[in-house]
């Protein structure tokens, strides 16, 4: 009884220094928990989801040039490390993060519903990913070719943007 309890707290010890972070905690390891679980990789992230779920720290958050279409047009995940440095403080990021709007498929009002716990420590960890990079290509307007590859959406599926 005594040896299961034991080996269960230190079992406890390890899994908590593997995922370091805590709800409620502003820290770099928190911001790159929510990224993940917030689903912010999936489409900021090149190759994240081709590769299982690896990030790339040369890519991370720096956005793709895969289009997203539908009645809104063409759309681009936007590097992420470029809005941080244009906001240019975590208030500010804070501020931005809970009022701006965007264009499907990006799901706005996930982010405003964050706590600003969890905005604070995104913040720091896009920051701490290092060089911003390039902008990815412009919006596209509807009925207009993009000059990239491109997911077509179906029209029921998504609100117009
Ligand atoms: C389903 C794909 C998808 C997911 C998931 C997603 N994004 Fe986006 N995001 C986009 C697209 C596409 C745009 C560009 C929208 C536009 O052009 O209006 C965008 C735009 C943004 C913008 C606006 C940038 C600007 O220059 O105005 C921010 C900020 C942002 N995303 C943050 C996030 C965060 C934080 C997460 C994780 C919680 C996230 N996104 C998850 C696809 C996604």
């Amino acid at each position: 009884m005594k040896t299961w309890t034991l080996a269960a707290a230190a079992l406890g010890a390890v899994v908590l220094s593997g995922s370091a972070a805590l709800a409620g905690e502003v820290s770099v390891a928190r911001g790159a928990q929510v990224a993940i679980t917030s689903g912010c990789h999936d489409c900021h992230t090149n190759g994240y989801a081709e590769t299982g779920g690896k990030i790339d720290p040369a890519a991370a958050l720096k956005g793709t040039s895969l289009g997203w279409q539908g009645p809104w047009g063409t759309t681009y995940p936007a590097n992420l490390r470029r809005v941080v440095k244009e906001k240019g403080s975590e208030d500010a990021f804070l501020q931005y993060a809970k009022t701006f709007q965007a264009r499907p498929p990006m799901p706005a009002f996930n982010v405003h519903a964050m706590d600003e716990s969890d905005i604070r420590s995104l913040y720091q960890y896009i920051v701490s990913l290092g060089d911003a990079g390039d902008a990815v290509p412009d919006y596209v307007p509807p009925g207009q070719e993009p000059k990239t590859p491109y997911i077509v959406i179906a029209p029921p599926i998504m609100p117009k943007g």
